[in-house]
């Protein structure tokens, strides 16, 4: 990996690679391990969008492997008196870094910056606009890989609420794609799915009973108000009555069926606090699984570079 900015455009080697490199951070007893491949690295976190789990996992990640990490407060940084995020960049590596996380509400912020930064500096994208959140789908696939009991392959894969927002939708699409999943549905109020989402190759359900029948996996999204900007359902009990994650609805999925959300949710809008919680969820793992997985992109990113620095000497 040079930089890691999505997941379209890596084949099903490079997902492979990365979920069997993630499954060696766990010991024989499924906990997490530190290893100390980034021992002497510097990674700066530069999140201009709020974030729990995506911030908090990359720094967990960072700290197992041994980097220094420095978690730039963009709230008092001078971006806030104006300053251009190609600017911010500039003064940051002047600094001396070798990665940059970094979490953006435009789309395309981690290819610009991409773009910027000298070559010895690795970009990884931790979630842009609507894009892509590519190291969210990707702990999306060690999850599956670690608990669902059959192989991508044999999978039925239901995504359900708001897609049309959704970086984690499209980086789950990419990825569930390439490594084989023949069976993905979507199912969202119409005003909620991009237009000619029927060319990424999933199949549309209008009716969510339908849609999850006999599914392996359930994927909820959150509803994000944040980027709708206007009211635009009737109401939430309206939209949980056609729409929520129920256990009613995942009866309807096959018996051993995982209910996953990347987080946060919105409990009792698009999914049961009772299927959030229940035996079925496997959305703590998810977070879990992030740690393995951002520190098996931190490495490989890491590795990128230090392959790339070996081939300019
Ligand atoms: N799933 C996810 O990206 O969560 P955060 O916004 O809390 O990072």
């Amino acid at each position: 990996i040079r930089h890691f900015l999505g997941i379209e455009g890596l084949n099903k080697a490079q997902l492979q690679a990365i979920i069997a490199k993630a499954e060696t951070f766990f010991d024989e007893n499924g906990q997490l391990i530190n290893r100390p491949e980034l021992d002497g690295c510097t990674v700066m976190n530069l999140f201009f969008e709020p974030s729990t789990r995506t911030r908090t996992t990359f720094e967990v990640a960072e700290k197992r492997l041994g980097a220094n990490v420095l978690n730039i407060d963009i709230e008092r940084s001078s971006t806030k008196k104006g300053e251009s995020l190609r600017d911010t960049l500039w003064n940051l590596q002047a600094m001396t870094a070798d990665i940059f996380v970094v979490r953006h509400s435009a789309s395309g912020a981690a290819h610009f910056m991409a773009t910027e930064v000298t070559p010895d500096i690795a970009i990884i994208n931790g979630g842009d606009g609507w894009h892509a959140h590519p190291t969210q789908g990707m702990l999306d696939m060690l999850t599956i890989h670690r608990e669902a009991p059959r192989p991508f392959e044999a999978l039925s894969v239901a995504i359900v609420g708001d897609i049309k927002h959704s970086r984690v939708a499209r980086s789950d699409i990419s990825a569930l794609q390439t490594l084989g999943v023949k069976d993905i549905r979507v199912c969202a109020p119409r005003t909620l799915l991009p237009k000619g989402i029927e060319r990424y190759g999933v199949h549309v359900y209008e009716n969510m009973n339908e849609c999850v029948t006999d599914c392996d996996v359930i994927m909820g999204l959150r509803i994000q108000n944040e980027r709708i900007g206007s009211p635009l359902l009737a109401s939430s009990s309206e939209y949980y009555k056609h729409y929520g994650i129920t256990p009613e609805r995942v009866a309807l999925a096959k018996p051993d069926a995982l209910v996953m959300h990347p987080g946060p949710m919105n409990r009792g809008v698009e999914i049961a606090s009772s299927v959030a919680d229940g035996a079925q969820s496997v959305i703590l793992k998810q977070v879990n699984n992030g740690i393995a997985i951002r520190m098996a992109v931190l490495s490989l990113a890491m590795e990128g570079q230090r392959a790339h620095q070996a081939a300019g000497k």
